[in-house]
């Protein structure tokens, strides 16, 4: 499995990005740092991620509208085969734009137990309000600021007696271990067999009266009382592909699909010459609607007559 390319945004010290960059260096790391890039070109980070041999970009945000900063930067992720986004004290507020591009993919921390303490000067209103437990935070990058969907934090006890930066220095410490794992666990998301079985069960058995069990060596989904209308391929024979099988109308369908997105459909054994089409679950991109979509094709493709008809 290649491991996902991930590009790092700083301003500043970039301990964070270090983290990140050695947590990398485990042979069982899911992702590689591929590009450090910053919005100062003396944030002090660009040198280390240069020294360590990481490929750097820096440009000055000044005098330049928002969205064409963005739009700079975009490009050098992109360039840079990057399929996610870490920022790592990265001072900036993000387009609409950039923010759309990367949805799902990028992510943040934050140095407080989110909801709590959005924004700056985040320990010191922890102590102003006396508080004795804080933490920190890696979220989902959306439009508002400090706001996606947390996916980990670590909660970091308040001393008494801490300054805001004795305070920030103890919650560096649990940020540094908690960002590698939670970016790890986010890409291992888009592309591991577990994870990608996991969602298309959710989906698949949600779906009216329909069950799973084991169908040569494949775990099919059914409609009781009625047909197979999924399967979820695992290295089926050893062809190395993560995907889902679910019927086309038949053959010309197929083929029409596969010339048409010859990266995301493929003609699966067995099943190929009876029309089923093989949709990869494995490109690190999925859109889950349209998985969700060929889902309920197939099932009333499948389900009994009386069934079928029904609208849901
Ligand atoms: C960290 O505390 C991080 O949570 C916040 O900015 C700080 C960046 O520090 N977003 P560094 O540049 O990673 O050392």
């Amino acid at each position: 499995m290649p491991k996902s390319r991930v590009g790092v945004l700083i301003s500043g010290r970039g301990s964070n990005m270090a983290a990140l960059l050695y947590a990398s260096r485990a042979e069982d790391c899911p992702y590689e740092v591929v590009l450090v890039a910053a919005n100062d070109p003396d944030a002090p980070g660009l040198a280390l991620a240069a020294a360590e041999g990481v490929p750097t970009f820096a440009r000055a945000h000044q005098g330049l509208k928002r969205a064409e900063f963005d739009a700079i930067i975009d490009a050098e992720l992109t360039r840079a085969g990057c399929d996610h986004v870490a920022l790592a004290g990265y001072m900036r507020l993000l387009s609409p734009e950039f923010v759309a591009k990367w949805q799902g993919r990028m992510v943040n921390i934050h140095p407080s137990l989110l909801p709590a303490h959005k924004g700056l000067h985040v320990h010191e209103a922890v102590l102003a309000a006396g508080e004795t437990v804080s933490g920190c935070s890696v979220h989902l990058v959306t439009p508002e600021l400090d706001d996606g969907p947390v996916l980990g934090q670590t909660r970091v006890v308040v001393l008494p007696g801490d300054t805001p930066d004795t305070l920030a220095a103890r919650i560096l410490i649990a940020e540094h271990q908690l960002y590698p794992r939670v970016l790890a666990a986010l890409v291992q998301s888009r592309t591991s067999p577990d994870a990608l079985l996991a969602r298309v069960r959710q989906l698949a058995l949600a779906l009216p009266e329909a069950e799973e069990k084991l169908s040569h060596g494949s775990l099919g989904f059914f409609v009781r009382g009625g047909k197979f209308f999924a399967y979820f391929s695992y290295d089926h024979h050893h062809d190395g592909v993560t995907g889902l099988l679910v019927k086309a109308s038949g053959v010309e369908e197929q083929a029409q699909l596969i010339e048409n997105d010859p990266g995301l459909y493929y003609r699966p054994a067995y099943l190929g010459p009876s029309g089923w089409i093989g949709i990869r679950l494995d490109t690190g991109d999925n859109d889950w609607q349209h998985i969700e979509d060929w889902l309920t094709r197939s099932w009333r493709a499948s389900a009994p007559k009386r069934m079928a008809m029904l609208p849901f």
